[in-house]
């Protein structure tokens, strides 16, 4: 049902070879993400649980003495080049964008590095917001600090990956993606408070109790999505202000009928009662892993999709068409996953249901007239780090 989790080390080392007439002299590996609950919170200084998928990029690298970067990719034809002096936001053209951007945020900081040559290669399904930029920045630094021997905790590399997302390419993008690519373990979901980032591992087998997380890319077209997450930031961001907290975080359950009251717009209202009932059930499955019950998360993943379909408004029909077939399949529970306008759905699933979600899925798509979905399955996986 999915295809190779990772890139072929010797196929890429050959076509490294081909490209740049040498060989590499490390590759590192970064996961894709999915996040399990806690969307549209990381920005709100709030929870989210992500993992790592065992879908990944890859870099192969090699140092260069003229202090340039050269970057290929086998996905994209073509080939980029860009002098690290005098790296500026705007300054390299968007094939090349983010390894450029990972670059300039290691130089603003006094990173030592040099010039580069890079070769990616990827596994994860483009353009599915399973946080390919997240990867492919965070590889870049671990490849550019790895090579010149200044490697910052995995932490740290995921806010410099941020910083290049923020101030680089443009995006006003939260730690959660950066921080699941970086800091994820084997076999358990990232518990992170984007706050004071603290990160817990917390158990998430899922085999041991017979269940199974499906990913269902719907190849919905995201439009839009740079525009409106941004959109959807300043209306909480304007929220707190006129609530007097420094974030919607410091907004509680009990504390949000007195809040809303005090709100200008049915909107904004809306955008706010996502964001603290969201966080909400971030701490109740954080709960329910820990107590050894993740088949009873099933509920909380549906309401959180049902507050990001009404109250944030961040689905398409496509994404709602998935969640409801495969709740009709008798999931356990399911909800759209990142920051939305597309993208992909996860479903929890009894193992012997996995067929059945998949068959609904399928079929409820050609019936509606969508394009043909993917359908895979997930376990948590390892972070990102080197390959050799
Ligand atoms: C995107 C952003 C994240 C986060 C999610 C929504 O993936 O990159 O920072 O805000 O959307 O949870």
């Amino acid at each position: 049902m999915s295809g190779p989790s990772y890139v072929d080390e010797q196929g890429l080392a050959t076509r490294f070879g081909e490209a740049f007439g040498r060989e590499p002299e490390g590759m590192w590996v970064a996961p894709g993400r999915i996040n399990l609950i806690g969307e549209h919170t990381d920005y709100n200084d709030g929870f989210a649980l992500p993992m790592a998928l065992p879908h990944s990029l890859t870099i192969a690298a090699a140092r260069r003495t003229d202090g340039r970067v050269g970057v290929r990719s086998s996905r994209f034809p073509g080939a980029h080049e860009f002098d690290l002096s005098g790296l500026a936001p705007g300054t390299v053209p968007d094939g090349a964008a983010y390894q450029a951007g990972s670059l300039w945020a290691l130089l603003d900081e006094g990173h030592r590095i040099g010039g580069l040559d890079l070769l990616v290669d990827s596994t994860i399904p483009a353009g599915s917001g399973l946080s390919t930029s997240a990867a492919l920045c965070c590889a870049t630094i671990l490849a550019a600090t790895g090579l010149y021997g200044d490697e910052p905790a995995p932490a740290e590399v995921a806010r410099l990956a941020q910083r290049a997302e923020n101030d680089f390419v443009d995006m006003p993008c939260g730690i959660m993606d950066q921080s699941a690519v970086m800091l994820s373990d084997e076999g358990r979901a990232l518990f992170l408070d984007c706050r004071s980032l603290v990160t817990e591992q917390e158990p998430f087998d899922l085999a041991a109790h017979g269940v199974t997380l499906l990913v269902v890319d719907t190849k919905a077209p995201r439009r839009l999505v740079e525009g409106a997450y941004a959109e959807r930031r300043r209306t909480c961001e304007n929220a707190a202000r006129i609530l007097g907290v420094r974030a919607l975080r410091d907004v509680t359950v009990d504390a949000l009928p007195k809040a809303l009251a005090e709100l200008p717009d049915e909107v904004t209202r809306d955008r706010v009662r996502h964001v603290v009932t969201e966080n909400d059930r971030v701490l109740e499955t954080v709960e329910l892993l820990r107590e050894g019950r993740p088949r009873e998360v099933g509920p909380l993943l549906t309401a959180s999709h049902v507050s990001l379909r009404d109250d944030f408004e961040v689905s398409v029909p496509e994404v709602d068409t998935a969640v409801d077939a495969t709740l009709s399949a008798a999931a356990l529970g399911a909800r759209i996953t990142g920051g939305g306008f597309g993208g992909c759905v996860i479903a929890l699933v009894d193992d012997g249901r996995v067929d059945s979600c998949t068959e609904a899925v399928r079929s409820a798509f050609s019936e509606r007239g969508f394009g043909a979905p993917e359908v895979f399955t997930a376990l948590p996986s390892k972070g990102a780090h080197r390959l050799r």
